[in-house]
């Protein structure tokens, strides 16, 4: 493989050499988004044994002041912070200079927008399971207090053994401080899976309009559309709130009552009448194949945690204080800064997540 070959967003043969030298190689670009792109690359653990990891490469020379001081050390807490199996699972996180490296778990099958163009609709019942799944990571970062605020699609990765993980959180946001319910005031994400109070501008709970996105994914995966396509985002907010959408007809006969209905309330104008990701993991929809109510050990495990975390942390350090923390100590020239090594932890985490019933 010729390193010459890549677009590596600037990257210098030191910084190559750097990671050589941690044992990545970066390979072929897999996605391209405003300040980010993912390569798939490969982990050499040592002469024989290697790992095919995916490294998303963020070039902060190339974003704005906004981006760089709130959205990245967002995206980078979050994800030094969570460990679930239905969320991208992240290995290492390196800096050096204006770089970062993000290398994550390789999603060989790619993401849920491509997997749908390839393969048409999916069938209802496995929506469900991958609904099932996407609940599971959303309940979890939500009971974490961070919304996600970019749910689309291309930010749903399926693994190998067809199992799907959310990733992407550069537009997160803690959604509690102190107890009280913080209001978001920064559009974020896709218009056309934005929820009417996003495009209307006016102050919104990013829980409710996370839901509100989920509803699109679901509509999407069911219909192989999308149920607004107007290009303003006026013309979008008006039909959605007056639900001027329907099912395509070649297959809202084959859609169980439930599953409609499910949609129905997803798109729901207001945004507390929604149901939440627990709400909708325990609701009648999932409940129509009962092995997928309940929540495995280790997903009651991680949400216990999360539970326990969120009650410690009440009392002690803020989201404002934690990336502080992040910007000081890993400011830096030089040498490759290490964020997250969680190398010695692989193979106890491959482990586990060969272990869940549903990877
Ligand atoms: N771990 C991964 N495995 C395989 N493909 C990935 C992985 N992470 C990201 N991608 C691909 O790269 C795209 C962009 O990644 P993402 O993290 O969403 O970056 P951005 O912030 O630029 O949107 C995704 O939509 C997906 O197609
Ligand atoms: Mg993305």
């Amino acid at each position: 493989m010729s390193d010459n070959k890549l677009d590596l967003l600037g990257t210098t043969n030191s910084d190559i050499r750097l990671l050589q030298e941690k044992g990545y190689y970066l390979q072929k670009i897999v996605g391209e988004g405003s300040y980010a792109k993912v390569y798939k690359a490969v982990h050499m653990w040592n002469e024989t044994q290697h790992t095919v990891v995916a490294c998303k490469l963020i070039d902060t020379a190339q974003g704005p002041r906004e981006y760089l001081c709130k959205f990245l050390p967002r995206e980078l807490d979050v994800l030094i912070r969570v460990d679930h199996p239905h969320i991208v699972n992240v290995s290492s996180i390196f800096q050096r200079r204006a770089k970062y490296f993000i290398f994550l778990r390789y999603a060989e099958k790619g993401d849920l927008l491509d997997f749908i163009t390839q393969n048409g609709a999916l069938s209802e019942n496995q929506s469900r399971l991958w609904m099932r799944q996407i609940m599971s990571g959303l309940y979890y970062i939500h009971t974490l207090n961070i919304a996600h605020r970019d749910l689309k699609c291309e930010n749903i990765l399926i693994t190998a053994n067809y199992n799907v993980k959310i990733t992407d959180f550069g537009f997160t946001r803690t959604t509690k401080e102190k107890d009280r319910d913080i209001f978001s005031e920064t559009y974020c994400g896709s218009l056309l899976y934005a929820a009417p109070e996003v495009l209307k501008g006016v102050p919104y709970l990013p829980k409710c309009a996370d839901m509100w996105s989920i509803g699109i994914i679901l509509y999407i995966m069911l219909n192989k559309a999308l149920p607004f396509n107007e290009s303003s985002a006026r013309a979008i907010y008006e039909k959605q709130i007056r639900g001027k959408w329907r099912f395509r007809s070649s297959i809202v006969d084959s859609l169980s009552l439930q599953c409609r209905e499910q949609v129905a309330q997803l798109m729901e104008p207001e945004p507390q009448a929604r149901p939440t990701a627990g709400g909708m993991f325990n609701g009648p929809w999932i409940g129509m194949d009962t092995r997928l109510t309940k929540l495995t050990p280790l997903e009651e495990n991680l949400l216990k945690q999360a539970n326990e975390e969120m009650q410690k942390q009440n009392n002690d350090e803020s989201e404002y204080d934690r990336i502080a923390l992040i910007r000081q100590k890993y400011r830096g020239k030089g040498g490759l800064r290490v964020l997250k090594e969680a190398d010695e932890n692989f193979a106890k985490s491959q482990q586990l997540l060969e272990n869940t019933p549903e990877n």
